[in-house]
């Protein structure tokens, strides 16, 4: 399909420009709610115009600066372009570029980490000031405004109606069997008006497939032709694989005692290399039928609905590999019944995780003795990407599942510590903590009962006698019993890893 055949609306193919002319119409100090959630779907060519634009204006001393609102993560030519010529002032609610953590780490850029079901209700109560431009990539406009969404669905919809102004970017590299994929649900509505969001199967469609926009507001259209970037995931290691083995024994033992349907109930797998392999194991795995309601739509998981697995994923974004996008791409049309992309609000809405019964797996960076989550910040100071819709999930799903190593760069770092240097996910929203040591079971356990849990089940066995001699101590010790801790002593693995290279005692 041609790029012109793509734009139906006549009124808004009088407004086609390239990149260039697009991105002149953005002035520093503005807010940009920009597409994109993982890399797919983001504007492909006005945000790395516009970081030309920024470079010059920086030649001539100028500063020149937006705020960038996004769905989730995106890609090396909007988050890397921006961020390499420092033209972010704020950045959220997620990412995971390796020149924005620069930044953000050396205090260069701001950032708010953000639950992404928050995001559309903030903008709609005007908790973070006026958004001013959305640039929203799609697939196809028709002849009255209405689009087409791209791969990702993120926070569009939001962008689109809150904006003052909307640039869209027309990619007619993604798929035109992508049109029919989307359900855009438009009876969200803020408290007191707020309604019962009406779904009650992960495979529920209540909305429509097109994005609504406002023609008027639209002052470009710029046509593009390029593919979606993102990263290949690690193949399944070692660890990775024992962490899927323990998962899926969990799982059949739920089964076995009546907690858990033969089908379970429906998935959400987080971000990341973990995550992708353990969704690999469940594939191998003897469930069949399975569901899932999930954020972002992994290799993993494709595998599992190509395999029939997966009967069908609702998701709010595809975070393939370009070889799995590829394979994708080759008969998508043949997966329009299994797969459904809708706003993050409400891919991530707690309401409907906690109906559906969703089980929660996502990865971690470290957790303390008594099953504290740390999902964001290593040593407690640096990001590594921010929450995401983990908090979203494991607040309310119905089993809630953390997994990691035991062990981080190369056995220097335990991750599994006293206590955790930064806290994302309290011991109340943790109820099973996994490594490739084993499983922890944390429902109905005491926070004494959880230590002695984790530390057994979870932790390296390198790590293992000094957490032990740790929690004896902080027994007898600690001034409360309750959730016992030698509070001069709790973070001194960090302290020591930061002195030492390495969190080990001797
Ligand atoms: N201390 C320091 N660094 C650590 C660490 C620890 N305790 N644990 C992991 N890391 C580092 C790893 O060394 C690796 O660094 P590298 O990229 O320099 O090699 C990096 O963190 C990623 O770790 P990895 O083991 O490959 O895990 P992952 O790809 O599964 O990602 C998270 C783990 C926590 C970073 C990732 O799951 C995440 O960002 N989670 C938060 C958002 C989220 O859960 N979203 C899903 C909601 S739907």
């Amino acid at each position: 399909m041609s790029g012109a055949s793509r734009i139906q609306c006549a009124a808004l193919r009088g407004k086609i420009m390239t990149a260039e002319e697009a991105a002149q119409l953005i002035p520093s100090g503005v807010n940009v709610g920009m597409s994109g959630f993982t890399g797919a779907g983001y504007p492909k060519v006005v945000p790395s115009a516009l970081a030309k634009r920024i470079m010059d204006a920086n030649l001539y001393g100028k500063k020149f600066k937006i705020g960038v609102w996004t769905g989730a993560s995106t890609a090396p030519d909007l988050d890397g372009a921006l961020a390499m010529v420092d033209g972010i002032e704020m950045r959220l609610p997620y990412q995971s570029d390796p020149t924005c953590r620069k930044r953000i780490n050396a205090g260069e850029m701001e950032y708010i980490d953000i639950h992404l079901s928050h995001v559309a209700q903030f903008v709609w109560s005007g908790f973070l000031g006026k958004l001013d431009i959305a640039v929203v990539e799609v697939a196809g406009i028709l002849e009255d405004g209405r689009l087409i969404p791209s791969s990702s669905v993120g926070n569009n919809k939001t962008w689109l109606d809150q904006a003052d102004k909307v640039i869209l970017e027309v990619n007619s590299w993604q798929n035109p069997d992508l049109e029919g994929m989307h359900d855009i649900y438009y009876g969200t509505q803020l408290p007191p008006n707020r309604q019962p969001i009406p779904l009650t199967r992960a495979h529920d469609r209540i909305g429509e497939p097109y994005l609504r926009c406002d023609p008027k507001k639209v002052i470009a259209v710029v046509e593009t032709h390029s593919p979606d970037r993102n990263s290949a995931f690690a193949a399944p290691d070692e660890n990775s694989r024992k962490i899927a083995g323990h998962i899926l024994e969990f799982l059949e033992h739920e089964v076995k005692k009546g907690r858990l349907p033969a089908n379970l109930l429906p998935l959400q797998s987080g971000v990341g290399n973990i995550a992708n392999a353990v969704m690999g194991g469940l594939n191998q795995g003897p469930f069949e039928n399975l569901t899932a309601y999930t954020e972002v739509l992994q290799d993993g998981m494709l595998e599992m609905i190509k395999s029939g697995k997966l009967t069908c994923a609702s998701a709010t974004a595809f975070s393939l590999s370009s070889g799995a996008l590829a394979e994708l791409n080759t008969d998508l049309a043949r997966f329009k019944d299994s797969i459904i992309l809708r706003p993050q609000e409400i891919s991530n809405h707690p309401e409907v995780i906690r109906r559906l019964g969703v089980i929660a797996m996502n990865g971690m960076i470290e957790a303390d003795i008594y099953g504290n989550v740390n999902s964001t910040h290593v040593m407690g100071t640096k990001i590594m990407n921010g929450i995401g819709g983990s908090g979203d999930f494991a607040r309310n799903a119905y089993i809630s599942i953390f997994m990691t190593p035991s062990q981080a760069k190369g056995g220097e770092i335990s991750c599994i510590v006293p206590m955790a240097s930064h806290v994302d996910h309290t011991e109340h929203d943790v109820q099973i903590l996994v490594t490739e040591q084993g499983l922890a079971d944390l429902r109905g356990l005491s926070p004494k009962q959880r230590a002695k849990a984790i530390i057994e089940h979870c932790a390296h066995p390198h790590f293992k006698p000094a957490l032990s001699d740790y929690y004896k101590r902080a027994l007898d010790h600690s001034p409360g019993k309750q959730t016992p801790h030698l509070l001069e002593e709790a973070l001194s693995w960090h302290v020591r890893y930061l002195r030492n290279g390495s969190m080990s005692p001797s």
